[in-house]
């Protein structure tokens, strides 16, 4: 029997995870609400408010859903996973608790104490007038965050004291991230290069995917300022200590405080992390798949995509991993799931952003999509739109992914910006340096 998935989301990660779900050999029925034009070509989008629960339990009991994947972080941290189990319906995604981890950065500080696993040291502050004076304590550059989810924007890496002064005041005075930003942390500059580690778990078992790495800043070189991710690549070769450095030090104590914690956990835990000299430290949480990491990651899975979001949310997951064989003897031993990924091949993906982006851009512009798309080359779409003509226009700061999978980073590198270079619309930005530090 086919499955029934419905995907929660609108953006490229949820075009790469219908699309990953579309390869599975159980041809599943797939829904999306309420996707984009890129997610329309393989799944059915779906007019639904997603923060309104009831009306998605509705549809998916109207529609015997089989399985729910949650892309995005805000209806997970306001507990649509929780409506959704409630009313008996599989969901890949943790309830409110688990996704506190992404929603509450003091929270995730103190489970990351508890497990002593190693992290920026920080304080957290209220009062714009006591975070300023402890601005006479701290070495820069420092980095300030709000506490709560403020859609990536939330985080401000300062090397001067007035850029940390304008960030205090932006958060705690002018209420900028709203309530996300009324509490805020003002944390140790790590250095390093950064590594995403997408850990998917039903709480007792685990896979860890091929890791992966962001580019948030808007310029070359890493400069200028954050973004939502302006590119990725995977699978990042590591020295062979960091991938049982990671497992032993980071993610083993995480899941294992979460039990100790009694906080159920099924879906993904996405870990940032900073490879300092002294050994991996944690960044950040998030609850759900990384964006633009999932791009890159899923098309590198040998294990079925569909089965394993569904055997993770039955809490089979260990079953499902037993299933899966190592085929490729170069597959990093202490990685655990390492077999769930190929390790002989690589994926980058170039964003392509409306010019402006982060700052003010404008949408509507009209996209030229490649002519041709391939199984080694292809276009996530994630900041579009449907015009009434029927022609796809821009609607947002990243408005799609080209994608490119080959046997080195280079050959992928090249595919991928042979695609963007076939891609059009008026005011197209890319960075030209995507994987490049491939080598770190
Ligand atoms: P977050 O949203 O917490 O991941 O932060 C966004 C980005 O800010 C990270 O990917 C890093 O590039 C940077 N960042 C966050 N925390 C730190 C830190 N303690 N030291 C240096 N950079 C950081
Ligand atoms: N790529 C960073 C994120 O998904 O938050």
């Amino acid at each position: 029997m086919s499955r029934k998935v419905l995907v929660v989301g609108s953006g490229g990660r949820e075009h790469a995870i219908v699309r990953q779900l579309a390869a599975s050999e159980q041809v599943p029925t797939i829904f999306c609400a309420p996707g984009n034009p890129g997610t329309a070509s393989v799944a059915t989008n779906l007019d639904l408010d997603v923060m309104d629960f009831e009306k998605v339990v509705g549809f998916c009991k109207a529609e015997a859903i089989d399985l729910v994947i949650v892309g995005p972080e805000d209806p997970l941290i306001a507990g649509i996973s929780d409506h959704l189990h409630k009313a008996d319906i599989n969901v890949f995604g943790p309830g409110a608790m688990g996704a506190r981890l992404e929603g509450d950065k003091e929270f995730s500080k103190e489970i990351l104490a508890s497990a002593k696993v190693p992290t920026a040291s920080y304080q957290a502050f209220s009062s714009s007038h006591a975070a300023l004076k402890h601005l006479d304590n701290v070495k820069l550059p420092v980095v300030i965050k709000a506490c709560g989810a403020a859609q990536g924007k939330g985080v401000a890496v300062c090397s001067d004291r007035s850029e940390a002064e304008e960030f205090i005041r932006a958060c705690l005075d002018d209420q900028q991230f709203g309530g996300a930003g009324l509490r805020i942390l003002m944390e140790e500059c790590l250095f390093g290069p950064e590594l995403s580690v997408l850990i998917v778990t039903d709480g007792q078992d685990y896979c860890l995917l091929a890791p992966s790495r962001d580019h948030k800043r808007i310029g070359e070189g890493d400069t200028g300022p954050n973004t939502g991710g302006m590119g990725a690549f995977a699978p990042v070769k590591l020295e062979s200590t960091m991938y049982s450095q990671i497992d032993s030090r980071i993610v083993l104590p995480i899941l294992a405080e979460l039990r100790r914690r009694d906080i159920p956990y099924r879906g993904v835990l996405y870990v940032g992390l900073m490879l300092t000299e002294s050994g991996p430290q944690v960044l950040e949480f998030n609850c759900r798949f990384g964006d633009p990491e999932t791009q890159v990651v899923l098309p590198l899975l040998r294990a079925d995509f569909l089965e394993m979001c569904y055997q993770t949310s039955q809490g089979n997951l260990g079953d499902f991993l037993q299933g899966i064989h190592e085929v490729e003897d170069i597959v990093p031993q202490d990685w655990p799931g390492a077999g769930a990924s190929s390790w002989l091949r690589q994926a980058v993906v170039v964003v392509g952003a409306s010019d402006g982006y982060p700052g003010k851009y404008i949408k509507g512009r009209p996209i030229d999509f490649p002519p041709e798309v391939s199984d080694d080359r292809w276009v996530i779409q994630a900041g579009t739109k449907l015009n009434d003509d029927g022609s796809v226009v821009t609607n947002g700061g990243r408005v799609l992914g080209a994608v490119g999978t080959g046997a080195t980073l280079e050959l992928a590198q090249g595919i991928a910006y042979a695609l963007l270079d076939e891609t059009h619309f008026e005011g197209l930005v890319f960075r030209r340096d995507i994987g490049k530090s491939g080598e770190k």
